[in-house]
């Protein structure tokens, strides 16, 4: 049974605020946030009220102890000016297990579909209208009680906010480069490195930070035993085209299941092109880029769409993905992925779900 959702709306919208046409990823945010609180054992609470500061208990384990996760999702304005979220199911199975993963009660599906479906029908005028553009949606969940026990909290809170916004990388973004990190490490099998957890992103800013200095993008995490095989980009996963295969990390505790990833994995096989899922050996990538049987290399998750990778930096040299540009299956994916998203293109796979603004 879904619980009925208090709604305040607020008496001064900031959508004026707002140009459209020069959106940046994540800065501004729209006027309402879903809050809900997890008390005595159970979500309660449900509302939408005005976008605005919270109060958190200052010995809450979110703060101390980093127990909070979040998600990321995006509502789209179809050609058809119709609004529409991209395989929201997918977003909670994984909300769920990290939610299992680091102690925190679960969502209800039906609580997490209609919490972001009300939400964006409130805000539905913050979906922007042109392509490339969404309404970002960072559903978060965190532990808000006062206690210095080191063990799961007895109180969470839930928030969901939403931002417009454009690609990650910017409006057809060029090909990135990235570098391939040999000191630090992004996750470790047993580790949390497949859930969405607030401290996966904050244990990668140092890395980034250096790897940024140096004139690369993001970093390319290799695996924390050997530093030699492929793992993902922090911000995205990572593909390459190898011998007209698709390529990429397989799924094993390190890398986060990303939605787009699984799209891109079913596209391409719809395409007739052989995919492989498998331990990718960063030689064998160097090799590939020396020797021309990498023919592209490109990113992909929610916040980048498909990204191209246009060089990689691996101890010192830079290695240039064929002429550093975006490679033709990049280019394809991404218009393909956006068509269905904006309805622009038939859903074959049923995978976006329409929500009505009546
Ligand atoms: C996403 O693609 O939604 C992400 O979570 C990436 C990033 C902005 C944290």
């Amino acid at each position: 049974m879904v619980t009925q959702i208090k709604i305040s709306r607020t008496k001064h919208s900031r959508i004026s605020e707002i140009d459209f046409k020069n959106l940046q990823f994540g800065s501004q945010f729209s006027d309402h946030m879903f809050a809900m609180e997890y008390i005595d054992g159970q979500w309660q609470n449900h509302r939408i009220e005005p976008f605005g500061l919270i109060e958190v208990h200052p010995v809450s384990a979110s703060l101390h102890y980093g127990q909070t996760i979040f998600e990321g999702m995006k509502a789209y304005r179809g050609v058809d000016g119709k609004i529409r979220l991209f395989r929201p199911d997918m977003n909670h199975k994984r909300l769920t297990d990290s939610c299992i993963r680091m102690c925190i009660p679960p969502v209800e599906l039906e609580t997490f579909l209609s919490a972001i479906e009300e939400l964006v029908r409130v805000d539905h005028q913050w979906v922007p209208p042109y392509e490339g553009q969404a309404l970002y949606v960072r559903p978060v969940l965190f532990a808000d009680e006062g206690s210095l026990d080191v063990r799961p909290a007895n109180r969470y809170r839930f928030l969901i906010i939403t931002s417009p916004v454009r690609g990650y990388f910017g409006a057809g973004s060029p090909a990135v480069a990235l570098k391939a990190e040999e000191k630090y490490t992004r996750a470790i099998q047993g580790g949390t490195g497949s859930a969405k957890v607030g401290g996966n992103y904050a244990a990668t800013f140092l890395a980034s930070c250096q790897g940024r200095d140096e004139g690369f993008a993001q970093i390319l995490w290799l695996d924390g035993v050997e530093h030699r095989y492929i793992e993902e980009v922090g911000q995205m996963n990572i593909c390459f085209v190898l011998d007209g295969k698709l390529v990429t990390p397989p799924l094993r505790g390190t890398i986060l299941p990303g939605v787009t990833r699984d799209s891109v994995i079913q596209l391409t096989h719809d395409m007739g092109i052989e995919c492989e899922e498998r331990m990718i050996d960063i030689n064998e990538v160097i090799d590939g880029i020396k020797n021309q049987t990498l023919q592209e290399a490109f990113g992909c998750g929610t916040a980048v769409v498909v990204n191209a990778v246009g060089s990689i930096g691996y101890r010192g040299q830079q290695y240039v993905i064929g002429n550093g540009e975006i490679g033709p299956l990049s280019q394809k994916l991404y218009k393909l992925i956006l068509g269905i998203q904006r309805g622009e293109v038939e859903d074959t796979h049923n995978w976006t779900r329409e929500v009505a603004i009546s």
